[in-house]
């Protein structure tokens, strides 16, 4: 296939462009489902999808499906995309590179001439980001039917609000979240482009790294009950502080992965919020979750147990009560091969090296992969920095990305 006509500097206004779609100054991006920010980025992507002519449908839970009919419109289509909602304090690549990429690409198969035979499909997909409920990949895991609709149904914000009501608010509240689920051979394949949002490619100076193997994530939800009291007149003997209680997790979730035994074992504590959060006054309830995850699914498990282990100990030590809730305890996914090799190849008609790799960062793919032969094709980003403002991949890196990701869909849209 001839060069294609990939308008990098076009492609780089609208990262831009999207980027000051936030809820937060910049540089920072932050984009929380349904928020104001994230309904208005939806917007903004679904008018660059009429403007390439692709055809648009949503579902139930906001996923949005925008379709190149191609030649042969009945047969199962090539599948790409990523998301477009960014956690708190994030920077402007992450999701959005795959999202707005795809339509580069698509942009510069049309341009060139190219006719698919089957219809080429971008999906941007509803909260890959845990924030607003806890759970990540919310609208991936609902079309591969790996979220019970009655554990949907219970999903609550911070703030006490369902799914149902969000969603309804957000516009989709007149359709039916079990029509979500997608048949299946809904799609011949998946391949997301994503910053690799680790410093390997960068280390070995690589432009391109294709996905083998996504790594086993889990979340868990602890709920801290203590004592509340003045903090002046309330002596320390008396004391059932669930802030410490949580303080305490928090160490315990270090330790669990410091001895698995694995180097690929990672265990955050990224929410900690008490109540009343005044001063003077004891913390009666905590509120923490906790991302665990690892390559290996058993050594992940473990370290799930002696957290749980871990929680009980505590609390008993210190009079507090608890609720322990698991999220998302979630495999890992296998890339299919050919597709791997499918990325390959494109990288070596563009004479760009490539590095098979594991992505320890999890994401739509890994939902998708139940339903259809997937891979994640990844450029570098600076340092490997993510989840925050300065993360940064360069347009030229970028511009590889969607040149791999154009050829990989040419080939596979046959
Ligand atoms: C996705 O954002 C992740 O936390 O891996
Ligand atoms: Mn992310
Ligand atoms: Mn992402």
């Amino acid at each position: 296939m001839k060069a294609l006509p990939i308008d990098g500097e076009r492609l780089q206004r609208q990262i831009d462009e999207l980027a000051a779609i936030s809820a937060a100054p910049a540089p920072v991006v932050t984009r929380v489902l349904f928020s104001e920010a994230d309904l208005r980025a939806r917007d903004y992507v679904k008018n660059l999808c009429r403007e390439t002519g692709l055809t648009l449908r949503e579902d139930a839970v906001g996923n949005i499906f925008a379709r190149w009919a191609g030649k042969h419109p009945h047969l199962a289509p090539i599948a790409t995309g990523s998301h477009i909602d960014a956690i708190p304090n994030a920077g402007r690549y992450d999701g959005v590179v795959g999202v707005l990429g795809a339509i580069e690409a698509m942009r510069a198969l049309q341009q060139s001439g190219f006719k698919p035979e089957r219809p080429i499909e971008l999906i941007i997909f509803t909260a890959e980001e845990p924030t607003r409920f806890g759970i990540g990949c919310l609208g991936s895991r609902l079309l591969a039917g790996s979220l019970p609709l009655e554990k949907a149904a219970s999903l609550r914000d911070p703030d006490g609000k369902s799914l149902e009501e969000l969603r309804s608010q957000a516009g989709f509240g007149g359709q039916d979240l079990r029509e979500v689920r997608l048949t299946p051979k809904s799609y011949a394949a998946f391949v997301e482009l994503h910053i690799e949002q680790g410093a390997l490619l960068e280390k070995e100076n690589l432009p391109i790294g294709v996905v083998e193997k996504i790594a086993a994530p889990s979340t868990l939800r602890v709920q801290l009950t203590g004592v509340g009291g003045h903090a002046g007149a309330m002596l320390m003997p008396e004391r059932h502080d669930a802030l410490l209680a949580g303080a305490e997790i928090a160490l315990a979730v270090e330790q669990a992965v410091l001895t698995s035994g694995s180097p690929d074992t990672v265990g955050t504590t990224g929410v900690f919020r008490i109540e009343p959060g005044a001063v003077n006054s004891v913390p009666c309830r905590a509120w923490l979750e906790i991302d665990l995850r690892d390559t290996l699914v058993a050594t992940r498990d473990a370290a799930l147990k002696r957290v749980e282990n871990s929680v009980a100990e505590i609390c008993g030590k210190r009079g507090v009560t608890f609720t322990v809730e698991r999220l998302n305890v979630d495999a890992p996914a296998i890339c299919d091969s050919s597709l791997v090799e499918t990325v390959i190849a494109s990288c070596g008609e563009l004479g760009l090296p490539v590095k098979r790799m594991v992505s320890r960062a999890y994401h739509d793919s890994l939902f998708m992969a139940q339903i259809c032969p997937t891979t994640m094709i990844f450029i570098p980003c600076r340092g490997g920095v993510s989840h925050r403002p300065d993360e940064y991949s360069s347009p030229e890196q970028i511009k590889n990305g969607v040149a791999v990701l154009a050829m990989a869909l040419a080939r596979l849209a046959v």
